[in-house]
């Protein structure tokens, strides 16, 4: 972090980064290609298991404009399925969430088991030929990071695990399954989701739009970045001042086990493509961004904490979110504007430095997972930062 700081340029080698093509944020050509290749093939953030908590409870799940469903079986496994009937394509679940014995389809009645098997069916007799075993929901992947629920259409995807290398013991230290669901809330934002998941990838704007409150106890320039595969990333900030500790917290649990780094500093993990949260020993939020059309988005802020035991969450936790909110408002007042202005002909792309890299790193990991050869020449990303990204062993 002091080298950081005390550096008079980028360290020696560093690339100079290529203009990030203007198309990618507005060319619907290429927002199709996202919808295909980066949305319907991430693996993505997509409950806590307090929200499943027992066998039964389901959850409908529609971030992508792909319906689907998330459900806990009699042998407390979650299962993900499109939520699509395989008689006539209606949907099997149309409440938020719930509990049932089974999924049972409110047009005709096909009835599915907690693990997708189609159980029964009316009038079977009219059927010719019906093999039913061929008949059961179609499966999304479905796999857990901790308590963590994230789900993926590409069935040939990479395990999670193996895919947020080396997030997973780097979490450890947080005791994350003794972690608790605390609160939820979401906002529709008129920008591109790139525009303000961006804003979310470098703290080069803390002292322009958060002068008065972030900017006020982070130091930007002492920020250390690493790179990681599959388009992840790692930003820890320091405090100004090394004692300091957020007010907001003060008295709240803390995980014991927290090493220095998140202790007393400011990490953000990026889990690539859209989950963000700012890991602290006291609780922290995911916040996940969803595109719901090329020029509009919802960010949702889900808030976990450790276990603080039987009884109400700590009264800080109502002051904790009020203050996060404010912030988030902060970030979210240009959006409507900068998306205006990136559809303008004066917008010609981004011009990223070297505290911006984690946003040209999710670029390249976009152009892997689209397929390069899918991508026309002039919306490419010209690969820079291979060689400094971390791999772990
Ligand atoms: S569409 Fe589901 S039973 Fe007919
Ligand atoms: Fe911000």
């Amino acid at each position: 972090m002091q080298r950081e700081a005390s550096r008079t340029a980028p360290p020696e080698g560093f690339p100079q980064l290529p203009d990030v093509p203007a198309g990618r944020y507005v060319d619907p050509a290429f927002l199709q290609l996202e919808k295909t290749y980066l949305w319907r093939r991430s693996w993505l953030y997509a409950a806590h298991i307090d929200e499943l908590p027992k066998p039964g409870s389901f959850l409908m799940w529609n971030k992508t404009g792909t319906p689907m469903l998330l459900v806990r079986g009699k042998d407390d496994v979650i299962r993900a399925f499109y939520n699509t009937c395989r008689h006539r394509g209606a949907p099997l679940v149309t409440q938020k969430s719930g509990q049932c014995e089974g999924l049972t389809c409110g047009y005709h009645g096909w009835t599915y088991a907690l693990d997708g098997k189609l159980v029964n069916l009316r009038d079977k007799r009219d059927f010719v030929g019906l093999d039913m075993s061929q008949r059961n929901l179609i499966n999304v992947r479905c796999e857990r990071f901790y308590n963590w629920i994230f789900i993926n259409e590409d069935l040939q995807a990479q395990p999670l695990l193996e895919h947020v290398r080396p997030y997973h013991e780097y979490f450890q230290q947080f005791q994350p399954d003794n972690w608790r669901w605390v609160h939820s809330s979401s906002h529709d934002v008129q920008c591109n989701v790139k525009i303000l998941l961006d804003a979310f990838l470098e703290v080069y704007h803390l002292k322009s739009i958060h002068q008065n409150t972030v900017d006020r106890f982070l130091d930007h320039r002492g920020t250390c970045i690493d790179l990681y595969p599959n388009g992840h990333s790692l930003m820890v900030t320091p405090n100004r001042r090394p004692d300091w500790s957020d007010p907001g917290t003060r008295g709240m649990p803390r995980v014991p086990t927290a090493t220095i780094i998140p202790d007393k500093n400011n990490p953000s993990f990026m889990f690539f493509p859209n989950l963000v949260t700012p890991l602290d020993p006291s609780g922290c939020p995911f916040l996940t961004f969803w595109p719901t059309s090329d020029t509009t988005m919802r960010i949702e802020c889900t808030w976990f904490a450790p276990d603080w035991g039987p009884g109400e969450r700590h009264p800080m936790w109502t002051t904790r979110i009020e203050n996060f909110e404010r912030i988030l408002a902060e970030d979210l007042q240009f959006a409507g504007a900068i998306q205006q202005s990136v559809m303008s002909p004066g917008f010609k792309g981004l011009t990223l430095n070297y505290q911006e890299r984690r946003i040209y790193h999710w670029h390249e990991e976009l152009d892997r997972r689209i397929g390069i050869e899918r991508i026309p020449a002039e919306l490419r990303v010209t690969p820079r930062l291979e060689a400094w990204v971390e791999r772990p062993q």
